[in-house]
C-alpha cells in the first residue's frame, strides 16, 4: 500500500482528492495544510482516516515530518487567483513559488518517489490558437500565471537534475462542490451559485464572452490519481488537465438561470486585468499517456454543484 500526501489538503481540490485516494483504496492520506484557504470542515466526514500537518509550506523545516515514508505526493497547496496576485503579490509569490520549492527540496531530501503538481491553465496566456496544446509557448499574463510556470520547471528540473519522478497537470478552471465562494477572489462558478440560489445578479467582468473550459472537480481528482500511477516516461512532463470544452460566462450564467427557472440579468463591468480571453485545453496528451477520460460534462456539473451548493445553503439558512 503506497503513502500519499496531499499539500493544500484542506482545499476545494485537495479535500477532493483525498477523498478520492480514499475511495480508491488508500486506508490513510496524510494532509499539509495551514488553514488560510482551505478548512477542516472540508475533510470532515474522513478526519478519522486524515493525518492532519497544520503546516505552512513557507516554512522549510516543518515540511519535513509530513514527508516521511511518504510515496506520492500531491502538490496541491497554493495562494490561487489572479488579480490576488495584482492586488496582493508578496503572499502568492511566497506560496507558490517558495513554498514550491520548499515542498520540492523536502520530498527530495525524504526520498519521495513522484510529486504531482498542480500547474494552472492561465501559464498559456492568450494564445491564437484553441484549443490549447502543451506544445505552445507560454505567455503569462499574471504573476499568478507567471508563479504557476515556474513550478512546471521546477518538476521538470528536479526529475532532471535530482532524480525525483515528476508529473505537472495545468488545470483548466476547475469547479465542484466546496469551492469557497466567500472571497471577491473565488472561482466565478462559485460566485455565481450563491447568487442564482439568492436571487441575486452576478457581476460579470467585461462582456461575458470570454471562455473557459470549466473542468469538474472529480474528473480532475481521477487524472490526478492515474498521473501518480502513470510510467516513470511520463516524469518531467506537463499535461493538461481539462475537459476539451469551452463556454462563455453568459452562457453559464444563461443555463443557471434556466435550471432554477428565474430571469436575473447579469451586471456588467470592466474587464479584469491580467484577465484571458479564452481557454479551451486540448486533451490529446493526458488522454494518451495518463488515461485522462473527463466523464462529466459542463452540464451534470454544472447540476451537481448547485445541488451541492443548495443542501449548504439551506443548512445555513436554518442554522440556529
Ligand atoms: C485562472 C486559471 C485557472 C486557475 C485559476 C486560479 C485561466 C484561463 N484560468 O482562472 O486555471 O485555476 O486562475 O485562480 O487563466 N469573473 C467575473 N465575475 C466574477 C469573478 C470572475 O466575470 O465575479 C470572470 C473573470 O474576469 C474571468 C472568469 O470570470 O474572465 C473566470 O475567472 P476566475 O474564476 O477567477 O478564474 P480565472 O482567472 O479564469
Amino acid at each position: 500500500m503506497k503513502n500519499f500526501l496531499v499539500t493544500g489538503g484542506a482545499g476545494f481540490i485537495g479535500s477532493a482528492l483525498v477523498r478520492g485516494l480514499l475511495a480508491n483504496g488508500a486506508s490513510r492520506v496524510h494532509v499539509v495544510d495551514n488553514l488560510l484557504t482551505g478548512h477542516e470542515r472540508n475533510l470532515a466526514d474522513i478526519r478519522g482516516a486524515v493525518e492532519f500537518h497544520r503546516v505552512d509550506i513557507r516554512d522549510a523545516g516543518g515540511l519535513k515530518p509530513a514527508m516521511q515514508n511518504i510515496d506520492v505526493l500531491f502538490h496541491q497547496a497554493a495562494i490561487p487567483s489572479v488579480p490576488r496576485s495584482i492586488n496582493d503579490p508578496v503572499p502568492s509569490h511566497e506560496v507558490n513559488i517558495d513554498g514550491t520549492f520548499n515542498v520540492l527540496q523536502a520530498a527530495k531530501e525524504a526520498g519521495v518517489r513522484r510529486v504531482v503538481y498542480a500547474a494552472s491553465s492561465s501559464a498559456y496566456g492568450d494564445t491564437e490558437v484553441l484549443p490549447k496544446t502543451e506544445s505552445m509557448l507560454p505567455q503569462p499574463r499574471s504573476p499568478y500565471a507567471a508563479q504557476k510556470l515556474l513550478g512546471e520547471y521546477y518538476m521538470s528540473i528536479w526529475a532532471q537534475c535530482f532524480g525525483i519522478e515528476t508529473v505537472s497537470l495545468r488545470y483548466f478552471n476547475v469547479f465542484g462542490p466546496r469551492q469557497d465562494p466567500s472571497s471577491p477572489y473565488s472561482g466565478v462558478l462559485s460566485l455565481f451559485m450563491t447568487a442564482i440560489l439568492e436571487r441575486r445578479a452576478p457581476t460579470i467582468f467585461g462582456d461575458g464572452e470570454q471562455s473557459r473550459d470549466f473542468t469538474y472537480v472529480e474528473d480532475v481528482v481521477a487524472l490526478n490519481i492515474k498521473a501518480a500511477a502513470a510510467p516513470s516516461a511520463v516524469s518531467g512532463r506537463m499535461y493538461n488537465a481539462g475537459n476539451g470544452g469551452r463556454i462563455t460566462l453568459n452562457e453559464a450564467w444563461r443555463l443557471l438561470q434556466k435550471i432554477e427557472g428565474v430571469s436575473i440579468p447579469a451586471r456588467y463591468g470592466a474587464t479584469r486585468p491580467g484577465d484571458v480571453r479564452d481557454s479551451q485545453a486540448d486533451t490529446e496528451a493526458a488522454r494518451r499517456d495518463l488515461g485522462h477520460d473527463p466523464r462529466f460534462t459542463f452540464e451534470q456539473g454544472l447540476r451537481a454543484t448547485l445541488d451541492w451548493y443548495r443542501k449548504e445553503h439551506a443548512a445555513a439558512v436554518t442554522a440556529p
